[in-house]
């Protein structure tokens, strides 16, 4: 590799600017790195019910693309990452859609999704390489996630902590009771929206994952079951294109918002 490639390497020099894409990179910068170390377990099990129709929510087009394959693009662009883990639905294990593999198929595996959430990562993270020492877990529904927020995602969980994007919540926030009535005004300035990428140290995970799947524990995110273990959990800016998708709706609106500047 020359001199002008590292300079290339957001992941070799932190000063360097952008994003590194797998169509726009030289040959030689593609695939994975010898000293890659970064596993990344994206859950694309969900049914999509709040969408609903006949294709699964993750498997729909977005900006050009299934929405599950801009993810799987957006990591493999980075040569820090050894593995990208797909966790589909059983009936798509043995026979994935094709388009999946328009992407670097050597640092591909798909695994097999579980009934909840919490169960299809726990999946995911058991069918990591052993090389991986920090863990990403992404939602599929998230497809354009980008590579300064994954950058600053990996920064805390090398440093041994549990890192979640996030974005401050702006909103004022009423908590209310059964029949809307409004029951006091909620504090905002210490709460953040959490989205993913969500980063740990693998071993760390697995021992939160383990307890969760022996204590039966579904949490939404997967922070949640760093912190019940008492283990320190840091937010890092996310970002508004980050935003996942839940419904109809949201199609457009992701659609829109990933063609704003940051
Ligand atoms: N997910 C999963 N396994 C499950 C449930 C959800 O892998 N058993 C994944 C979804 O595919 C999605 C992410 O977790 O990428 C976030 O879930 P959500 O947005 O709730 O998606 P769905 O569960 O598919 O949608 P819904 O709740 O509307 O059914
Ligand atoms: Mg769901």
């Amino acid at each position: 590799m020359s001199t002008d490639d590292h300079d290339l390497d957001p992941h070799r020099d932190p000063r360097a600017p952008g994003h590194l894409s797998r169509e726009a990179a030289p040959r030689e910068l593609r695939g994975a790195d010898a000293t890659a170390d970064v596993g990344v377990v994206i859950v694309a099990a969900g049914s999509g019910s709040r969408v609903g129709g006949p294709e699964l929510k993750q498997f729909r087009w977005v900006k050009g693309k299934p929405m599950l394959l801009h993810s799987v693009q957006a990591f493999h662009a980075r040569r820090d990452v050894a593995m990208v883990v797909c966790v589909l639905p059983r009936a798509f294990v043995g026979d994935p859609p094709p388009w999946l593999f328009q992407c670097d198929t050597d640092r591909l595996l798909v695994s097999v999704g579980g009934r909840e959430r919490t169960e299809s990562v726990a999946n995911g993270l058991e069918d990591l390489p052993d090389e991986v020492r920090v863990v990403l877990i992404h939602d599929a529904a998230r497809p354009f996630v980008d590579n300064a927020m994954i950058d600053r995602v990996i920064a805390e969980a090398r440093a041994g902590r549990g890192a979640v994007a996030a974005l401050p919540v702006v909103d004022t926030l009423k908590e209310v009771d059964d029949d809307g009535r409004v029951r006091r005004t909620v504090d905002r300035t210490r709460l953040w929206r959490a989205q993913t990428p969500q980063g740990f140290p693998r071993d760390l995970i697995e021992q939160a994952h383990s307890r969760a799947r022996s204590e039966r524990l579904n949490t939404t995110d997967d922070a949640a079951l760093f912190e019940r273990l008492g283990l320190p959990v840091v937010v890092v800016r996310g970002s508004e294109r980050a935003m996942k998708i839940t419904d109809e709706d949201d199609f457009a609106r992701a659609e829109a918002l990933s063609a704003t500047p940051e």
